[in-house]
């Protein structure tokens, strides 16, 4: 980046910036990132001051013609950034006017960085969000498939990490679908309440040009010009309430990951995660170690982190615009890659999932899963439920004296713990009996887990 001094406010200045504040005040490290939203806001800007007058058609011709150059340079990665020109829309200003002349200098019309800024973060945080929300709906689909092939498969479900009752592992992936569900939901309520388009509140106050906001807030996909010029520029609410959302979601990821990671370690057994997702250790040959899932759970203390970071910058700023809002993009940029790479991540690696089905069977046949179906057995024959629950606490011990569970248990010593206990109660005490007997919306059934399936794959079609 070259540095020259080529301050675009230098007017009522008797010195040029100290070089350490120059580096120090700069945003342009980062902020490039805005450079396409920046042009398009610029361009929405421009046809509107010559739709209104302002600017000439000629003039509007070589501002859209400088600006594809400018595009083009960016893409090219030939742009020279420059720190002493600050931030991104004064470097796409400085080099519109080298490339265009006075025209260049006339964009600006109506117009302060204050509001450009808002403009430009509103724009580029839109279109991210649609891809993190498109991120979601890829793991969704795959979460579906995935449930559907398994609708049968029998985990022990747990509460407490101890075994609680059988579940379809189908249902456990539809569990993270509806996690996934709401987040899109957050995601999309928070694109919203942020369309609308902070352009024409200029500095803070608006501006004495005759600008039509409803224009350029058409032209830009915006629902209507923000409201209010003093909230436009101050306020960055907007980001933080994707950076919650955003959180919340890696939350959920993080989650899901510690499943993946208890679930393939050698004690439970229960999945094998594809080799491509994991990596070995430089010392213990034996070692397949589930990094992604790890790390996944991870970045979910990282985004947490960069929410804080921005309640923090906002809090206590009175209005309007105060530079501390500089420091909105670092944790904002970073929250948005971490998302859109965790849910690649899962995306494709839960998806192929492979899935030790004899394994999870064993164990949940080890946990004394069919309790609560024997228990649910003796109410339908008449004893009121806290009896039965007695009663199948003493059997339960009984068992786990002899080392048996339930189903393995004869019927006679079955009948010392109630007297109504019949042959038909081998039903119950199986795992398929247990699962399927939870036929009830939302229940663990594997018929009920492809109904879901059905009706989560209507729910997310576009
Ligand atoms: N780089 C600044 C930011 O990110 C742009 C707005 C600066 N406005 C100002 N009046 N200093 O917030």
């Amino acid at each position: 980046m070259s540095k020259k001094d080529s301050r675009m406010w230098g007017g009522r200045f008797s010195e040029p910036t100290d070089e350490f504040v120059q580096d120090f005040t700069a945003s342009v490290q980062f902020d490039q990132r805005l450079a396409r939203a920046d042009v398009e806001g610029s361009r929405a800007h421009a046809a509107m001051l010559a739709r209104v007058g302002i600017l000439s058609a000629d003039e509007l011709a070589s501002i859209q013609r400088g600006l594809d150059q400018i595009l083009g340079e960016i893409d090219a990665g030939a742009f020279k950034w420059s720190v002493a020109l600050e931030d991104v829309h004064m470097n796409i200003e400085a080099r519109l006017t080298e490339l265009i002349g006075d025209a260049g200098k006339k964009l600006h019309t109506g117009r302060s960085r204050n509001d450009q800024v808002a403009t430009d973060i509103r724009l580029y945080l839109r279109e991210r969000i649609g891809d993190c929300m498109q991120g979601i709906r890829t793991f969704q689909h795959g979460l579906l498939d995935l449930a559907e092939r398994e609708a049968d498969t029998i985990l022990p479900g747990f509460t407490h990490l101890q075994v609680a009752q059988p579940v379809s592992f189908g249902h456990h992936m539809l569990a993270w679908f509806e996690m996934l569900e709401r987040d899109h939901g957050r995601l999309a309520d928070c694109v919203r309440r942020m369309n609308q388009s902070p352009l024409g509140a200029a500095a803070l106050a608006g501006t004495s040009y005759p600008l039509d906001r409803e224009y350029t807030a058409e032209l830009l996909g915006f629902d209507a010009p923000c409201r209010n010029s003093i909230d436009a520029v101050s306020d960055r609410d907007f980001a933080i309430e994707f950076c919650a959302a955003a959180s919340l979601c890696l939350v959920h990821l993080s989650r899901m990951a510690e499943e993946l990671v208890l679930w393939s370690s050698a004690q439970f057994d229960f999945v094998r995660l594809p080799d491509r997702y994991c990596t070995g250790s430089s010392i213990m040959p034996q070692k397949k170690n589930p990094d992604v899932a790890e790390l996944v759970r991870g970045k979910a203390g990282r985004t947490a982190g960069n929410l804080t970071n921005l309640l923090m910058l906002m809090k206590g700023q009175p209005l309007s615009y105060n530079k501390d809002n500089q420091e909105d993009k670092e944790p904002l940029f970073d929250t948005l890659d971490t998302l859109l790479g965790s849910l690649r991540a899962f995306a494709d690696m839960v998806p192929s999932l492979e899935v030790n089905r004899e394994q999870m069977y064993r164990a949940a046949q080890q946990g004394y899963a069919t309790a609560t179906d024997l228990a649910d057995y003796l109410a339908k024959k008449g004893l009121p439920f806290r009896d039965a629950h007695e009663v199948v606490g003493s059997a339960v011990a009984f068992a786990i004296e002899h080392n048996r569970d339930l189903g393995e248990c004869t019927l006679a010593e079955l009948q010392q713990f109630h007297s109504t206990i019949d042959k038909d109660v081998f039903d119950v005490l199986t795992l398929e009996g247990s699962l399927n007997a939870r036929d009830l919306t939302g229940g663990t059934a594997p018929a009920q887990v492809l109904r879901q399936v059905k009706a989560g794959r209507k729910l997310i079609e576009d």
